[in-house]
């Protein structure tokens, strides 16, 4: 979700990079002890670099949760990653984000409305208790609640092939929102027939599908996607394929499924960083995935040919907004005791959405 941001003015907008470096590093120190700092991968350097711990959606869960002693939690990342950092920490704790407008444009795209008049359509034509929902961790917290309401629980793109199996050991069907293509190249991965797996179009009764498809399917996949993995396409894999035969391609499940079925490797961020660093020197690897990630790679392995597996410049927009001058902002205020873009859920879809997240964090 995106939400209004603060005018923070020229003074940090403008502000020399030198100068930015030295004012947040003074800031860190000064806040030694009561902060942390959290960054996703696809961060750009100039604010990747301050990081105390990096990861993919997963890891960095699993830090916000660890982090018991330290008061603050500055989440350089989108939306529902902050809010997954503020049900997965006690109430005296505080999970900021630097710029509000830093949202996931698929998390947007299952709304609890939305996802809950599907379940009510699905309840009038299959048993609905032996549905399990299944919701990706870029999805609202309102989403996360429903779902561990309803006995389900959330994955990410390190783990959505065994949740999946928890869900089908679980009950007959899985509704899977909102990414299908993490959903369907998961679902292929675990052995799932084609004419198994259903779409949901959000737009159309019953998801535009007739009742005995929705019956006869073991996965509905909600048809939301990631635009900047959208523009990976089956024809890049070929021309890298042509143009270099020493090429691997590893790409993110976000990924069409053509895109992730032609590549040699699929996996999280954590693992596409994991399987290049750990490759030999003068291997080649093109890249599906967002690009800061890709050039970050490329800086830190000159022994290595490592290329974006597309042309253009596959950015994520959303996490592009939070900028250096931000974060000083945020730190400026907190050393004078003032908490700004607080990222807050409130106690009961608190309560719900925790149960959906522990559950992933067993499976
Ligand atoms: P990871 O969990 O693999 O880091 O992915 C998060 C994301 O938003 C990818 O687009
Ligand atoms: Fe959302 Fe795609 Fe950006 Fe990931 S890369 S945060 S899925 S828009």
């Amino acid at each position: 979700m995106s939400l209004p941001q603060k005018d923070i003015g020229p003074h940090y907008l403008e502000e020399k990079e030198e100068v930015l470096v030295e004012k947040i590093n003074t800031r860190k120190k000064e806040l030694n002890g009561q902060l942390l700092l959290l960054s996703h991968h696809y961060q750009q350097e100039s604010v990747y670099r301050f990081a105390d711990m990096t990861g993919d959606s997963l890891k960095l869960a699993k830090h916000a949760a660890g982090a018991k002693d330290r008061n603050y939690i500055v989440f350089c990342g989108v939306h529902f990653m902050a809010e997954s950092a503020d049900i997965l920490t006690s109430e005296k704790q505080v999970v900021m984000l630097p710029d509000l407008r830093a949202g996931c444009p698929m998390a947007d795209m299952a709304t609890l409305d939305e996802v809950q008049w599907a379940w009510e359509e699905l309840s009038n034509v299959i048993p609905i208790g032996s549905l399990i929902p299944v919701t990706y961790v870029n999805s609202s917290a309102r989403i996360k609640a429903f779902v561990g309401k309803n006995h389900g629980s959330v994955c990410t793109s390190s783990n959505a092939e065994r949740v999946l199996t928890w869900a089908l050991d679980k009950g007959e069907k899985v509704f899977f929102f909102p990414d299908e293509h993490l959903g369907r190249n998961s679902a292929s991965a675990l052995g799932i027939k084609d004419e198994e797996v259903v779409l949901w179009d959000r737009g159309k009764p019953l998801g535009g599908n007739p009742p005995d498809k929705i019956k006869q399917a073991k996965i509905l996949l909600w048809n939301g996607y990631c635009t900047v993995h959208m523009q990976f396409s089956a024809d890049h894999v070929q021309m890298w394929r042509n143009k270099d035969p020493e090429i691997k391609i590893i790409v993110h499940p976000e990924c069409r499924h053509e895109v992730v079925a032609g590549a040699d490797i699929y996996g999280s961020t954590e693992t596409i960083i994991n399987t290049i660093s750990s490759s030999p020197p003068g291997s080649h690897w093109a890249v599906g995935t967002e690009i800061n990630l890709v050039n970050r790679l490329n800086n830190q392995h000159p022994d290595k040919e490592i290329h974006s597996l597309s042309p253009f410049q596959c950015l994520c927009s959303t996490m592009y907004r939070i900028k250096p001058g931000y974060l000083l902002w945020i730190l400026d205020n907190l050393v004078e005791g003032k908490v700004e873009n607080q990222i807050t859920v409130d106690p009961e879809t608190a309560e719900f959405a925790r149960i959906s997240l522990d559950r992933m964090l067993k499976i």
